[in-house]
C-alpha cells in the first residue's frame, strides 16, 4: 500500500514507517520537525515537511503522494505540559487534526490508523482496562484523545471513513536504528537509561506509598515493533474500530529500574520524591479484543527484553538523533 505517516519523524512514526518500508510498503512521512527528528526519516521514505496547522500542505501532500491509507501519529503528547496550555493541546490535537480529516475527505483518502491513548479513560475503576470502561480523561491531553476519538466515529458516520483507533499503554523499546528520543523526556525508561549512561545523577521514583506490592505505580509496557505491527494490521481492519492496546502484564517502578540495572550492569541511584497529582496507581490494558479481531499478538512479553533493545539503541546513538 501507499501510505502517509503523519508524525513519521517522532519515537513510534519513526519506526512505524521503518516497519512498513520493510514489509514492502510505499511509505511518505509528514512532519514539522516540532518535536521528531530528521535522521529518524527513513531514508526509504519521501519527506515532507509541513504542519498540520496548513491544511493545504496536508492537502498537497495526499493529492502529490496519492496515498490510500494515513497513520496520524502527529499530537502534543505532554501531560503535565497539557495542564499548564489547554489551548495547545486542543489546538494541536483536535483543530490540526481536523484539518488531516477534511483533506482526506477533499482527496478521498478514506483508511486511517490514528494514536490514542489510555489516558482518555482516566483514573479506571478496575484493571486491566478493557474498552468498555467509562471514559474520564483528568487532563486536556487525553480529553483532546477522547474528543478526536468522538469525532473520528462522526467522519466514519457522514463520510465513510474508515479508522482504527490505537489506545496505547507505554510504548517502549527500540528496533536497531530508531528509538525514544523525546525533546523533553517524561518517559521512565530513557530516563533511566540516560542514568545508566552517566547523562542524569539519579532517576526519580514519585510515589513509594501507592496501594501495590512494592509501593510505586505499576503500567504495561509494550514493545514498539509490537506496536508497529499492530498498525499494519489496522489497516486491512474491515470495521471502524476502537483498540486497547498492551501487554497485559504491568511493571512496577521499582521493577523497571531493577530491569535496567540487569540489564545494563550499571549502577542507577533513585531518589525518592512524594506521590504526583493524577497518577492512578495501576494502568493495564487488556488486549483481548484487538487480539481476537485483528489477530495481533505481542511477541516481547518480557521486560528485559523490551529494556534490552532500548539499551542498544542509547548506546549505539548515546546523543539520541543529535538535532
Ligand atoms: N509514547 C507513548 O508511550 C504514547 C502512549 C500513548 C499514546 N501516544 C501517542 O502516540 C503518538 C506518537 O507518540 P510519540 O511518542 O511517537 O510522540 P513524538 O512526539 O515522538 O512524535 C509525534 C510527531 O508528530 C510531529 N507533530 C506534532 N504536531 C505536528 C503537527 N501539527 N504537524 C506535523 N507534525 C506534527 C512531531 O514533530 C513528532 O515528530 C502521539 O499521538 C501520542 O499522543 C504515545
Amino acid at each position: 500500500m501507499k501510505i502517509l505517516v503523519v508524525g513519521g519523524a517522532g519515537y513510534i512514526g519513526s519506526i512505524c514507517t521503518e516497519l512498513l518500508l520493510d514489509e514492502g510498503h510505499e511509505v511518505a512521512v509528514f512532519d514539522n520537525f516540532v518535536e521528531g527528528h530528521r535522521a529518524a526519516v527513513d531514508r526509504r521514505a519521501r519527506l515532507i515537511e509541513g504542519d498540520l496547522a496548513d491544511r493545504e500542505t496536508i492537502e498537497l501532500a495526499l493529492r502529490s503522494t496519492g496515498v490510500e491509507a494515513v497513520m496520524h501519529f502527529a499530537a502534543s503528547a505532554l501531560v503535565g505540559e497539557s495542564m499548564q496550555n489547554p489551548s495547545k493541546y486542543f489546538r494541536n490535537n483536535i483543530a490540526n487534526g481536523l484539518n488531516l480529516l477534511d483533506a482526506m475527505i477533499a482527496t478521498g483518502v478514506n483508511r486511517l490508523v490514528f494514536s490514542s491513548t489510555c489516558a482518555i479513560f482516566g483514573p479506571p475503576e478496575r484493571v486491566p482496562i478493557d474498552e468498555t470502561l467509562p471514559q474520564r480523561p483528568i487532563n486536556p491531553y487525553g480529553e483532546s484523545k477522547l474528543a478526536f476519538e468522538r469525532i473520528l466515529r462522526w467522519y466514519d458516520e457522514i463520510h465513510g471513513l474508515r479508522f482504527v483507533a490505537l489506545r496505547y499503554f507505554n510504548a517502549a523499546g527500540a528496533s536497531e536504528r530508531f528509538g525514544e528520543q523525546h525533546r523533553v523526556e517524561t518517559h521512565l525508561i530513557p530516563n533511566v537509561l540516560k542514568v545508566a549512561l552517566g547523562q542524569k545523577p539519579h532517576v526519580e521514583i514519585y510515589g513509594t506509598d501507592y496501594d501495590t506490592p512494592d509501593g510505586t505505580c505499576i503500567r504495561d509496557y509494550i514493545h514498539i515493533l509490537d506496536l508497529s505491527q499492530a498498525h499494519i494490521l489496522a489497516l486491512g481492519a474491515a470495521k471502524s474500530e476502537f483498540y486497547n492496546i498492551g501487554t497485559g502484564g504491568g511493571s512496577s517502578v521499582r521493577e523497571v529500574i531493577d530491569v535496567c540495572r540487569a540489564v545494563t550492569g550499571r549502577d542507577i541511584p533513585v531518589v525518592e520524591k512524594p506521590r504526583r497529582a493524577g497518577d492512578p496507581p495501576r494502568l493495564i490494558a487488556a488486549s483481548a479484543k484487538i487480539k481476537s479481531e485483528l489477530g495481533w499478538e505481542p511477541k516481547f512479553q518480557r521486560l528485559d527484553a523490551i529494556i534490552e533493545s532500548a539499551w542498544k539503541w542509547h548506546q549505539r546513538f548515546p546523543n539520541g538523533y543529535s538535532d
